[in-house]
């Protein structure tokens, strides 16, 4: 029985796929490279030295898709294919919706008809909105402030209304902080669009000389020194609570929602200043106005997650700043 991995040749799919081919999984990938390269799952057979199954294919197309589910015996599907970035998810909405809305429920249809039961889902922290209160606990109130958020909301209500439908459907909801670091191999790392929006692949481009300078979105913040407050999390913790998740569906019934963070608070220029410490750089950076939509802090109570699967986080903010390094001073220009 295999696991099917949606996006998996992407940032946490390609993190995931290591940790499930070394706990011993058979792993299906179905990914249709939009925002990813062959070239990662190379590298994920190169690490662990075991083969996955590679289909590319676009899992909003039904017809490609359901080959798939003919051609594997599929135990349960973790679903990361979506688009991922707030900006151009306010640009084009309906891409948005499309990709990360229409294309789960194609996905779903087809677990249904196949009787796949077991879904694990990548939410964000995202949908807590400007939390009123931090750390957030899974029962605070949901608020999306753009698209992306949105179609976070909206799968994660399907998934509650389709446990309520079938009792034999079973779904972990886990809703990631802000994923860093890379595998400490170096050969697989997250390698963004562009220019990246994120604070980590921002830094680590100025690191190795592709741009110049960091804003820092506001230091006016009420926080620790006024910046910005995060949960990062290291995308080999992040990709280990996936293994731990998908062993729970066992046991549970319905959905059960897991925040998956670290619970603890780090500013921007925290984080410059372990970066810097990580990488012997330096990050120039200029303090700008704040970023319109973020907000002043948010970090998560990881203690359902710990509590019901087990789920500690290993790695430090110097671990993810080494490691996020390393990816890219060994990989200047990605894969
Ligand atoms: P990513 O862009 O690196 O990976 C997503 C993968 O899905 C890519 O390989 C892409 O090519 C693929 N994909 C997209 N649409 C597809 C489709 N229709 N059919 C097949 N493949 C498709 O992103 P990531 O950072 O690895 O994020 C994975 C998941 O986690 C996403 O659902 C994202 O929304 C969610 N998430 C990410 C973060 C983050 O900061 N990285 C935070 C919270 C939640
Ligand atoms: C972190 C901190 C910025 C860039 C986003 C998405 C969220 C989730 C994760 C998917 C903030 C500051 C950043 C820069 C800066 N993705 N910053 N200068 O905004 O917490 O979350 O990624 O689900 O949905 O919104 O992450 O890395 O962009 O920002 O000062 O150039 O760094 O203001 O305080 P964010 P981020």
């Amino acid at each position: 029985m295999g696991i099917l991995v949606t996006g998996g040749a992407g940032y946490i799919g390609s993190h995931t796929c290591v940790d499930l081919l070394e706990a011993g999984y058979e792993v299906i990938v179905a990914d249709n490279l939009i925002n990813s390269k062959r070239e990662a799952l190379n590298r994920v057979e190169e690490i662990t030295g075991r083969k996955l199954r590679f289909y590319e294919a676009d899992i909003a197309d039904k017809p490609s898709t359901e080959i798939i589910f003919r051609e594997n015996s599929i135990e349960g599907v973790i679903h990361f294919a979506a688009l991922k970035s707030v900006g151009e998810s306010v640009s084009q909405p309906l891409m948005y919706y499309g990709n990360n809305i229409s294309a789960t429920l194609t996905l779903l249809e087809l677990m249904e008809k196949y009787d796949v039961t077991k879904f694990v889902f990548s939410s964000s922290a995202t949908v807590y909105g400007d939390p009123a209160s931090v750390p957030i606990q899974e029962d605070f109130p949901l608020k999306a402030v753009n698209p992306y958020g949105n179609t976070k909301i909206i799968v994660e209500d399907i998934l509650k209304d389709l446990c309520k439908a079938n009792n034999r459907f079973k779904a972990a909801l886990l809703r990631y902080f802000n994923p860093v670091g890379a595998h400490p191999s170096g050969r697989i790392g997250e390698e963004p669009r562009g220019i990246p929006n994120n604070l980590m692949p921002y830094i680590t481009q100025i690191a190795v000389g592709r741009l110049d300078q960091l804003q820092v979105f506001g230091n006016d913040y009420d926080t620790v020194d006024g910046t910005g407050v995060r949960d990062y999390i290291h995308v080999e913790d992040l990709a280990h609570g996936h293994i731990l998740a998908l062993a729970k569906l066992d046991e549970i019934e319905g959905c059960e929602i897991y925040n998956l963070g670290t619970g603890k608070g780090v500013s921007v220029l925290e984080m410059i200043r372990a970066f810097e410490k990580a990488s012997g750089k330096t990050i120039p950076y200029k303090i700008a106005g704040r970023r319109e939509g973020d907000v002043a802090a948010c970090y998560a109570d990881p203690e359902k997650a710990r509590r019901e699967l087990g789920f500690t986080c290993e790695k430090n903010l110097d671990d993810m700043c080494r490691d996020s390094w390393r990816w890219q001073t060994q990989n200047p220009n990605g894969y």
